[in-house]
């Protein structure tokens, strides 16, 4: 069972086009009437920064556009002066992570209230965590009053941003979903936020990247950083923010392009200590390794692949590596030093993380080969089964003699194979496939009997026997009596069914199975009289095993499992008009009805429906044979279904 706790941020969202014109509105929703308006000062925002002025009029008292990278105090410092001097009431802020930091590293020295305008992917913007610089040395801390208090997305921003920013900002952005999905705080909201963010940038980064004012991409983006920034700020990262935090504020390397080139190499470092997360990144992305697919995204739309293209100097590596890995933090995968200095010579080189080759190409051509094929039904199982097999054989990353042996497996079990031992009917019904094909094939209602698989050792057109014979020859064993009805639905008598019976002797085997027997004993075909009757006389069956001298018996052994069927009698029953029944009885209080997986029965035959009384008796019988001692008393009646039910 998960256990979780779930913290969310109490801030507002404004979403949309063109919402920046209800950021005066949200300010003064906050009490706001001096404004000190933070920026980066980039040009490729004056515009944005001057309508936002327009759009706070006399309400900006203050203004401040030196936010730089990675939130020196020295340039907090500054503009808490001309914060102080002008007696501000309110915090705007517009641009990427650095602004928004800056905005945090005031708010939380001053308790002002904070507005975000992000044009970036940076998803800091709805957490209550503050990154410094204080010489060279980058720190974190969360506060409440950090996280701002609304935040006012307008896609319209956006729409300029250049393809690297767009690329390095929302590969930051993955980094948070990835890093949150293996998180040790993860819940399932921060997993489904984490998971719809992936799906979202893994969609829109190659849009934006062939048309960059694709709207609808844009927005897409936007709002995947938005989820990705609120995983960031529920749950602790991981190894990748650690380096990322390591490399920026040690090295002075860039804070987005740092986390482009880093990812898919943490991920692949953590990936043998998160393989789920990596199942489920790499299904949200459509590739079949997360760590390479994240690497061939970022190639795909452009951006930076090596750290040495980021200006790190190889020399930087080994001391780099001591600093990531100074001190404990949770993460899926052990942190050695060895192990990080690794990944970051990978990082260094831009090498694409190993993964298995894109073999999607493959099982496309032949699931094309199909495409002529006018069965539909025959195109449609065998393209799945070339999909599932080809899935199979990748996700496990099968060896040649894995397959190999695979194929040695069936090959063996043709050759047992005989008139009278199937073992592939062995293989089906021990994987439990024949329980599934049965259950989707004989989904009944609550008012018929539950049917169960026919096995291996029916044999069509078993001899008619009288009402009230015994089928048992010459075996021995507690003597049974059964008084067995067919009804419909309703209870109402079905005359004329024909039933065939067949089971086990005392020591488990089937006639079938013993050479020598003059046969066939313990099985028979029966037919409903007027009642809907028949009776006959039998012995008590017993647990048997299955054949297991074959491959099936030791892929039981191998994995630990035992080879026993719980003590049952079979019965098909074959009615005009009805659907047919095949089903099974089990002897209640028999072995092997129950216990862990793997303890019960080995074919998992048995439902609890099924499962009867066979009531001890001794004395008198119903037909009047003598019998010594203890019988048994099986009365039981089979529902049964017509057709078209
Ligand atoms: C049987 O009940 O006869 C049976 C079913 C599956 C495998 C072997 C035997
Ligand atoms: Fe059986």
């Amino acid at each position: 069972m998960r256990s979780f706790v779930h913290t969310a941020g109490p801030s507002r969202v404004i979403f949309g086009a063109g919402t920046l014109d209800r950021v005066r509105e949200e300010a003064e929703r906050l009490g706001g009437s001096r404004v000190m308006l933070l920026s980066g000062g980039s040009r490729a925002l004056r515009k944005d920064t001057e309508r936002l002025r327009g759009v706070l009029g006399e309400l900006v008292t203050a203004e401040f556009a030196g936010a730089a990278m990675h939130t020196p105090v020295e340039v907090t410092e500054q503009a808490l002066r001309l914060l102080r001097d002008r007696s501000v009431d309110c915090l705007v802020a517009i641009g990427g992570g650095s602004t928004t930091g800056l905005a945090k590293a005031l708010a939380v020295r001053t308790d002002l209230p904070q507005v975000i305008v992000p044009t970036t992917y940076a998803g800091s913007e709805v957490t209550p965590v503050l990154g410094e610089t204080v010489d060279g040395r980058k720190t974190t801390r969360s506060a409440p009053a950090i996280l701002p208090e609304t935040v006012v997305y307008d896609v319209e921003l956006t729409l300029g941003l250049p393809v690297p920013a767009t690329v390095t900002s929302g590969i930051n952005a993955l980094a948070h979903a990835v890093e949150a999905l293996y998180s040790p705080d993860a819940t399932p909201v921060t997993d489904a936020m984490a998971v719809e963010a992936v799906t979202a940038i893994g969609r829109a980064l190659p849009a934006l990247h062939d048309d960059p004012t694709d709207a609808e991409a844009r927005a897409e983006l936007l709002q995947a950083a938005w989820l990705a920034g609120m995983c960031l700020g529920a749950v602790g990262m991981g190894l990748h923010h650690k380096l990322c935090h390591t490399l920026g504020g040690a090295f002075g390397l860039p804070h987005a392009e740092t986390h482009t080139v880093v990812l898919p190499h943490a991920m692949a470092y953590n990936a043998p200590a998160a393989p789920e997360t990596m199942e489920r990144v790499a299904r949200a992305l459509g590739v079949p390794d997360a760590p390479a697919g994240v690497f061939d995204l970022i190639h795909r739309v452009g951006g930076p692949t090596s750290l040495r293209e980021l200006g790190l100097s190889e020399s930087d590596l080994d001391r780099a590596a001591e600093l990531a890995t100074a001190q404990p933090y949770p993460n899926p995968r052990e942190l050695t030093r060895t192990g990080v200095a690794g990944l970051l010579r990978n990082a260094w080189q831009g090498r694409r993380p190993e993964g298995p080759p894109d073999l999607r190409p493959l099982t496309e051509e032949v699931v094309a080969s199909f495409a002529g094929c006018e069965n539909p039904r025959l195109r449609q199982l065998l393209t799945d089964l070339a999909r599932t097999l080809h899935g199979y054989t990748i996700r496990n990353d099968l060896t040649p003699q894995e397959w190999q042996f695979a194929i040695d497996f069936l090959t063996e079990a043709g050759h047992i194979t005989t008139d009278t031992r199937q073992e592939f009917i062995l293989l089906s019904d021990t994987l439990g496939v024949s329980s599934v094909v049965d259950a989707l094939t004989n989904s009944r209602t609550p008012d018929t009997t539950s049917s169960a698989i026919l096995g291996p050792f029916y044999v069509a057109g078993p001899p008619s026997a009288e009402h009230g014979s015994d089928i048992a020859g010459d075996f021995t064993g507690t003597p049974l009596w059964a008084d067995i009805r067919v009804t419909d639905r309703e209870g109402a008598p079905v005359p004329g069914a024909v039933v065939d019976v067949w089971q086990s002797n005392e020591e488990g085997f089937y006639d079938v199975q013993l050479p020598d027997l003059d046969g066939p004993v313990l099985r028979a075909r029966f037919t409903t009289d007027e009642d809907g009757r028949f009776t006959f006389w039998s012995i008590l069956p017993s647990e048997y095993p299955i054949p297991d001298d074959g491959p099936v018996g030791r892929m039981l052994s191998a994995v630990g499992r035992h080879p026993y069927r719980a003590p049952h009698v079979h019965f098909l029953i074959d009615a005009p008009g009805y659907q047919p029944l095949i089903t099974q009885l089990f002897v209640r209080g028999g072995a092997y009805l129950d216990g862990a997986p793997g303890q019960r029965d080995a074919v998992f035959g048995v439902k609890d429906d099924l499962i009867t009384d066979f009531v001890p008796r001794t004395g008198p019988t119903p037909d009047g044979r003598p019998v010594e001692g203890e019988w048994r008393l099986l009365e039981f009646t089979f529902h049964i279904a017509r057709l078209g039910d």
